[in-house]
């Protein structure tokens, strides 16, 4: 009930600023037919996986839909690259991008892997970073976009708590080194540009570790 609240007023924000009006509305019973060919990564909760050393699947479950329906169509048009990605979003046509979206968004957020065997103090430099962060390198807390607690706020700033930390990570070495670039005015690009390995690591680490919704 919550998050339907939530995800009607940040709907109600959208059409009064008329970036709704060319999106055509998605029905979350005929998404679940279009995500049947999503599931062999993204899983059939929705929860993805982390793979250490390949190629992690990021959870949907739970995401905002217009972030989701942003990301898929960025990869159809080739905005945002990723060779496993691409041929599925390319077979989607725009109703089905709103109906998939719509089907993720509304199912439970499923929890974070990948930061089960990091040690304290590694942990303690990620949660520095993602709740204060580091003046001394230039980099602003995650939460001051991401939204209190990292889980995401409205449909521009992704929940990252509770992400995987291989996709995490991932993205952000995308974003230092170019190779993802959707992102609005590149406020991503310019964080992950000031980021060292060991940051990158540590903070993905504890936003693995995090709850994705509040408890
Ligand atoms: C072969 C595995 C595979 C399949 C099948 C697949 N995906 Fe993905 N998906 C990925 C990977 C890998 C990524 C991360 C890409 C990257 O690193 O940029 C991803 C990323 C995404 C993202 C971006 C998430 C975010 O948080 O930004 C969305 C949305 C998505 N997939 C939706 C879908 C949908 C919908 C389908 C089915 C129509 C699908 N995927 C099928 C592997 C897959
Ligand atoms: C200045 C604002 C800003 C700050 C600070 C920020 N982010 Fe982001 N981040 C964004 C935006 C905007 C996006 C969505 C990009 C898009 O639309 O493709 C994003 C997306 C992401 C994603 C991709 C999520 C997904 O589902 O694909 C990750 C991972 C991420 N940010 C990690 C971080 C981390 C870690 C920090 C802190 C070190 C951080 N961000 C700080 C603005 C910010």
């Amino acid at each position: 009930m919550r998050k339907l609240s939530i995800t009607l007023a940040a709907l109600g924000l959208a059409t009064q600023a008329g970036l709704a009006q060319a999106a055509p509305e998605g029905d979350p019973e005929k998404g679940k037919q279009a995500a049947t060919m999503c599931t062999a990564c993204h899983q059939a909760d929705g929860s993805g996986k982390h793979v250490e050393g390949g190629e992690s699947w990021p959870r949907l479950a739970g995401l905002n839909a217009e972030y989701i329906a942003k990301q898929l169509h960025d990869f159809k048009s080739g905005k945002r690259q990723n060779a496993s990605m691409m041929p599925f979003a390319n077979m989607l046509s725009d109703q089905q991008i709103a109906d998939v979206s719509a089907y993720y968004a509304q199912m439970d957020a499923t929890p974070g892997q990948g930061g089960e065997n990091a040690s304290e103090a590694v942990l303690k430099r990620g949660e520095q970073i993602a709740e204060r962060g580091d003046w001394s390198e230039y980099v602003v807390s995650c939460k001051s976009c991401h939204g209190p607690d990292s889980r995401g706020a409205g449909a521009t700033f992704p929940g990252i708590a509770g992400q995987h930390a291989g996709y995490i990570k991932a993205q952000l070495k995308a974003w230092q080194e170019g190779s993802r670039s959707n992102d609005p005015q590149n406020l991503m690009g310019a964080v992950a540009k000031r980021m060292s390995n060991e940051d990158i690591h540590a903070v993905a680490v504890w936003l693995a570790n995090q709850s994705p919704v509040a408890e």
